[in-house]
């Protein structure tokens, strides 16, 4: 491979700064981030991020730069930190094309990738003031022997070398996610865009993204599990603390003490008519005696997310009318998975969703005829969506598109009936959605969130006969002392 970049400026910097501290008793190298001698417990030697290997960031690597064009060069950065007031930030998480790319974890950087040179990051320089308030970080010697770049050099150096990469390349793809100025600013970068010589990478990232490794699906199987299980408890606790803030906290301290980094998005915790509100965000009302509570959540493991949903009757008992619904999205939620395999696509999944839903409302009186619009109200929107490292992953591939072994998708039927219901009252202010996260096998496909209960008599049983880890009275009292 060619070192272009090191013929435009001798690597002057490297082995400069690496440094060890203290790290509990023994001395661990810290480069701002989990290594297998930091965080043993989570990281075997060889790793870059927890169960991925090094082999295969050098994999991702290479299939990226056969998908670019000859001379085409591939410009990632890192995500922007955002800050919540003055020096204060919100939590940073990494964008995924450039996690997918680098395995850096760190705000700051940027990944360069040609046929020419490979993978070159341009590091930022953390100042000793800086380690004070942040703590160490990864720079120019991380990237070249943890992350494992064929070049690497400080941030400062970017306005002397890339512009000449750019100038020499004749397509550029970037992130249009997270541009920054730092390289959208340089005058040749400028010349490129008005020449229409710069396009969107996540074409080319958001294909590689959407087959799964063997050591992703292991990541995403943890990561639904995780939420699965923090669900479940929620599930159990919603009887005796029947209130949404609380459930969101519930099931945010459960993912987090299994092991996840973060919640994947806010929960959608919605009681009674809120449960109609699709991504409904306030999480701060009580539910009512009665009600069925919807529960969209899903935790990030390692850079990959879940996404799952229930909707139950904290109360123990679902209403007749509750019950005559849930069954319709529960058959259409069964169906739909049993579609899901190799040759099918969301599309299909989603039209033969329509067709159930919109036959099964007619039944019940919720639609007057089979193409009345007012079926895009109780339901706008799709059946699912393809999963990974975002929730809504790989958006630049189409529903449409083939399924195959390794995909992984969500199937998420719901009902969104508004408060004020005209067209029959005893369904007004209900909202269920039953969402399950699939992954495509070679024979079909593996729910991988199986294991928490959706089928009424199991969502019932589950709620009587749990008694808080106590006696009923106990939770009989948490319940009074709440309400
Ligand atoms: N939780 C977002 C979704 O299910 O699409
Ligand atoms: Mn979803
Ligand atoms: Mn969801």
């Amino acid at each position: 491979m060619q070192t272009l970049v090191q013929k435009l400026l001798p690597r002057t910097t490297f082995k400069q700064v690496v440094a060890f501290r203290a790290y509990c008793t023994d001395k661990i190298l810290d480069i701002g981030q989990p290594t297998a001698s930091s965080h043993p417990e989570l990281m075997k030697e060889g790793e870059i991020t927890p169960g991925i290997t090094a082999e295969e960031y050098i994999t991702r690597r290479k299939r990226l730069l056969e998908l670019l064009p000859e001379n085409g060069l591939a410009i990632i950065a890192a995500a922007p930190v955002k800050m919540m007031t003055d020096e204060v930030p919100y939590a940073f998480r990494q964008d995924s094309d450039y996690s997918y790319v680098t395995g850096c974890l760190q705000p700051g950087g940027l990944a360069v990738l040609s046929h020419d040179f490979g993978l070159c990051m341009f590091m930022p320089e953390t100042k000793p003031y800086d380690v004070l308030w942040k703590g160490k970080t990864a720079g120019v010697d991380a990237a070249l022997e943890f992350f494992k770049a064929d070049e690497a050099y400080p941030m400062r150096k970017l306005h002397e070398i890339l512009p000449d990469i750019i100038r020499r390349s004749s397509k550029l793809f970037h992130n249009l996610n997270t541009a920054s100025p730092a390289y959208v600013g340089l005058e040749a970068f400028q010349k490129a865009a008005v020449n229409d010589r710069v396009k969107d990478i996540s074409l080319f990232t958001h294909e590689l993204r959407l087959i799964k490794s063997t050591a992703e699906i292991k990541l995403m199987r943890e990561s639904a599990s995780i939420a699965s299980q923090a669900l479940l408890q929620t599930m159990m606790h919603s009887k005796a603390y029947p209130h949404e803030s609380m459930l969101s906290a519930k099931v945010e301290y459960e993912c987090r003490m299994r092991g996840a980094q973060r919640m994947a998005y806010n929960p959608v915790v919605g009681g009674g008519c809120n449960g109609s509100v699709i991504h409904y965000s306030r999480n701060d009302q009580r539910v009512k005696d009665g009600d069925l509570v919807l529960m969209d959540i899903g935790c990030e493991l390692h850079g990959y997310a879940s996404d799952l949903t229930r909707t139950w009757p904290p109360c123990g008992k679902f209403s007749a009318a509750q019950e005559e619904l849930y069954e319709l999205i529960l058959l259409t939620n069964k169906e739909c998975i049993k579609l899901c395999k190799p040759g099918a696509s969301i599309q299909d999944i989603h039209d033969y969703s329509t067709k159930m839903l919109r036959e099964g409302f007619k039944e019940l009186g919720i639609l007057k005829n089979l193409k009345s619009d007012l079926y895009h109200h109780l339901n706008p929107t799709s059946i699912g969506h393809y999963l990974g490292m975002d929730v809504h992953d790989c958006t630049r591939v189409g529903y449409g598109r083939t399924l195959k072994p390794g995909v992984m998708i969500t199937i998420e039927p719901g009902v969104y009936i508004p408060s004020v219901f005209e067209v029959s009252e005893r369904f007004a202010g209900i909202g269920i959605r039953i969402e399950d996260e699939v992954l495509i096998t070679e024979s079909g496909h593996e729910v991988l969130t199986g294991s928490i209960p959706k089928e009424i008599n199991q969502i019932e049983s589950l709620l009587n006969n749990f008694c808080f880890g106590s006696t009923m009275h106990g939770s009989h009292f948490m319940k009074a002392s709440i309400c």
